[in-house]
């Protein structure tokens, strides 16, 4: 469907396998978040794949030979809290991205995200952003992150994301149509009270031990 196009399903049995640990009720915190920088690395490589290199001379220990650099400044952006958790799976491919931070909660009754923290790097312009939220549930949350980055003068974002559901990745489309998403699974839907189905439940929870 056109208005889901903007989604990345990256594939991989790593990921097949990770997300399995995530959905299951039993999985405990510290298990969690391994599971969740595991998934985290293996985006970051996808996300990364697309990025430029710059060539350089350098020498090994025996002769000169071609080196290469990413030509990029990265900046992560976790949306608080679960995003936190998605941070050291991306630092460890991108050891050199900054990291900015954007507090968020949804309002449990209306499911509007309050905004209660922001801070990130200053020429946000000149630098990729990837936006980092294991939940694409309603879009709410990630639209009002993009609008802050955009706002602040940010241009080029991606959004790395667990598990997505079809409304919110439409959502996104419809606003942002430039802003890819990459995610793990694009789920079936949401429930009434906006959580995806199958989901793995609430992720700042989860990763948190604050059920
Ligand atoms: C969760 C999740 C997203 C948001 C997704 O955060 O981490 O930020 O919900 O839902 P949406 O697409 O409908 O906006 P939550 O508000 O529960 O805050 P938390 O990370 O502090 O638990
Ligand atoms: N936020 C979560 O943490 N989980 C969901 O399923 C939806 C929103």
């Amino acid at each position: 469907m056109d208005q889901l196009k903007n989604f990345t399903d990256v594939k991989h049995p790593v990921l097949k396998r990770d997300l399995t640990i995530l959905r299951e009720t039993t999985t405990l915190p510290e298990r969690f978040r391994s599971a969740v920088k595991r998934i985290s690395n293996v985006l970051a490589v996808e996300i990364s794949k697309e990025f430029d290199l710059i060539e350089k001379e350098i020498d090994t220990p025996l002769e000169k030979t071609s080196g290469f650099f990413l030509d990029v400044d990265v900046v992560l952006v976790p949306v608080l809290r679960a995003g936190l958790g998605m941070v050291s799976g991306f630092l460890s491919v991108l050891p050199n991205a900054k990291v900015g931070h954007i507090g968020l909660q949804r309002d449990e009754n209306t499911l509007e995200p309050i905004e209660y923290y922001y801070k990130t790097p200053k020429d946000l312009n000149k630098s990729k952003i990837i936006l980092l939220d294991p939940m694409l549930a309603t879009g709410g949350s990630s639209l009002a992150a993009i609008s802050f980055l955009k706002k602040k003068g940010a241009k080029d974002i991606v959004f790395a994301c667990l598990v997505a559901a079809p409304e919110g990745v439409k959502l996104l489309y419809k606003e942002h149509p430039e802003v890819k998403i990459f995610g793990a699974a694009l789920d079936r839907e949401l429930n009434d009270k906006g959580y995806i189905l199958p989901g793995l439940g609430d992720a700042g929870d989860r990763t948190f031990g604050t059920l």
